[in-house]
């Protein structure tokens, strides 16, 4: 007879093959369909999408922003909620008619518009699917030109003082918002990743230093061309202005009409999403990676406890506390091992007047070459962070590098145990006594993406990896309240050489105690899927499919025909109304 008690499979789906169809696949049983799209109107008076590429930038600021990433909901009733969601960049060659071969101001102004973040009410029908409410009073489009302020130890300081706001505190916007984070007191976190890409400048021969260049500004743009229409990106002009980016921001998603504060205390680096975790002595403390190749991972621990039911007090909650870096300890051959968490503060571990370091502040700016000057371990591109609902162990996607091995500052080994690593890994770690501000922690690597079709050795994958399971390039990471992990993947989708039988983007589930991996769901052609929330039930689960027919690849996701691919957050059930992934 078998017992009630009997533990049931905590994946209960059937998995889906590898797909290069230009469809967004899920599991039999399960239905999809799109939520939002690109370009949908949020704002009242906003006009419908028209795909010739010709809407204008006030158009576009009342619509839903271009390539959906990291969102989070926060539940008004049982029936409504809001979802707040970042923009991270834009494609030109979908954006505008002329692909961005002739950029006008007013088309900086559009792109400007196309990035940011979107909160919008959704409500749930009788028939329990959920769709987005245009004109709620709650709708929001925030932008590249959005006021913000500037709070913590860096508000204020000479280095983020510009022609424009001699304060160092008033700052326009926010850009490349990658991933984003939630707080128990109701605000929305999001993250500034590449922000370096927008700065640019007409004197082709400006020299910038070392410390500029560890965060990739130069005078050549990533090809949006803002500074050629828009002087405050011009580096040459206005040098300042990009100390003013790379943060983490936090809004409240409940006022349409408040300011959105970047929070200086937490570090300026390429930010992918914030894990917030309570620990049990009430301090909140914050997980964060800084994704690039040879980048570093870090937390915050904030210097005050969280109290319930004081929203005030909590809201400060991200203003002051002590950053830290990781530290893994490698031993050869070793996929475990030990690590620390070393503190950047000003006077500490060598950072100095001496080495650079004027002052606290110049720690948070230049929070790279703050870990670099305490010995912090270079990683494989630091991407997602989650944390397990159990609070004792944590997971971090290192989604591929290149460059592993073959620069001297980063060595093969520890938890970036491959050169020329394309496939990926995650990498889990315990903290001591499962408390969040020890500075102890332990490590080993839940898997290693490979191709066991291809390769025999550690490019083949960690053993939970098989060829109806292979994936590569591991990147949006999240939790449900089972304890099911939710993996996203931004890799290479030629399915050929290294990545056959890998087929399009995908998502997948596994269990993080048994260490098996299925695969839930395909996207359309050229896409990565990245960006998760789940309705407080768990019976709905938000997708975001990303950059569908990039670099004019053929894909005409979602509405099919000859249509204008778009950057879609799709919602997904259970045909018999479950829990998903159960
Ligand atoms: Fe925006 Fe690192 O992904
Ligand atoms: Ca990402
Ligand atoms: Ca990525
Ligand atoms: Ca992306």
């Amino acid at each position: 007879v078998a017992s009630v008690s009997q533990k049931t499979a905590l994946l209960g789906f059937q998995p889906v093959p590898a797909s290069t169809a230009d469809t967004f696949v899920v599991p039999a049983g399960y239905r999809a369909q799109p939520l939002i799209s690109w370009g949908d109107p949020l704002l009242q008076q906003a006009p419908a999408f028209d795909e010739s590429g010709t809407q204008n930038s006030q158009a576009q600021a009342g619509q839903f922003g271009d390539n959906t990433d990291g969102m989070s909901l926060f539940p008004l009733a049982e029936d409504r909620a809001l979802l707040a969601v970042n923009n991270e960049y834009t494609n030109y060659e979908y954006l505008f008619a002329h692909q961005g071969k002739s950029m006008s101001a007013e088309d900086v102004k559009k792109a400007q518009a196309a990035h940011g973040v979107s909160i919008f009410e959704i409500r749930r029908q009788a028939d329990g699917r959920w769709h987005y409410v245009q004109g709620s009073e709650f709708n929001r489009r925030i932008t590249a030109y959005t006021p913000m302020q500037l709070t913590g130890p860096v508000a204020g300081h000479p280095l983020v003082k510009t022609a424009q706001d001699t304060s160092g505190t008033h700052v326009l916007g926010t850009f490349n918002n990658c991933a984003n984070g939630q707080t128990p007191w109701g605000t929305y976190l999001t993250c500034e990743e590449n922000f370096h890409g927008y700065f640019g400048s007409a004197q082709a021969d400006l020299a910038l230093d070392a410390r500029a260049q560890r965060y990739g500004l130069g005078a050549k743009d990533a090809g949006y061309q803002w500074h050629t229409q828009d002087e405050r990106f011009d580096l040459a002009q206005h040098p300042h202005e990009p100390h003013r980016f790379g943060w983490i921001v936090e809004i409240d998603p409940m006022n349409p009409e408040s300011t959105p504060l970047k929070r200086t205390a937490l570090g300026r680096f390429k930010h992918e999403n914030a894990a917030l975790v309570l620990d049990d002595t009430g301090h909140v403390v914050v997980y964060m990676g800084d994704d690039e190749r040879g980048e570093h991972l870090y937390k915050f621990v904030s210097k005050h406890k969280y109290q319930e039911g004081q929203a005030q007090h909590n809201r400060q909650l991200l203003e002051e506390g002590t950053l830290y870096v990781a530290r893994f300890e490698a031993q050869e051959g070793a996929l475990e091992g030990r690590g620390q968490w070393i503190e950047l503060t000003h006077g500490k571990h060598g950072l100095t007047a001496e080495n650079g370091f004027a002052d606290q502040a110049e720690v948070l700016i230049f929070a790279r070459a703050a870990a670099t000057q305490v010995g912090a371990t270079t990683m494989d591109r630091p991407e997602w962070v989650a944390i397990h609902p159990n609070k004792q162990s944590v997971f971090c996607t290192l989604t591929n590098n290149k460059h592993r091995g073959k620069k001297d500052h980063q060595p093969v080994g520890g938890p970036n145990p491959r050169a020329a690593n394309h496939y990926g890994q995650i990498v889990r770690w315990y903290p001591a006594q499962a408390s969040h501000i020890s500075q102890a922690f332990t490590w080993d690597l839940f898997v290693l993406a490979g191709n066991p079709e291809v390769h025999q050795d550690l490019y083949a994958g960690s053993a939970n990896i098989h060829a109806d399971n292979m994936f590569n390039s591991p990147d949006g990471l999240g939790f449900d309240q089972s304890g099911r992990l939710w993996i996203q993947t931004d890799g290479n989708y030629s399915n050929a050489g290294d990545f056959a039988g890998m087929g399009n983007n995908q998502m997948l589930c596994a269990d993080p105690h048994s260490g098996e991996i299925k695969r839930f769901a395909t996207g359309p052609i050229a896409c990565e899927l990245t960006g998760l929330a789940f309705s407080p039930d768990y019976k709905t689960l938000f997708v975001g499919v990303q950059h569908p027919g990039e670099d004019l690849a053929p894909s005409h996701f979602p509405a099919g025909g000859q249509s204008k691919p778009r950057s879609t957050i799709m919602m997904i059930q259970k045909e018999d109304g479950g829990v998903i992934g159960s």
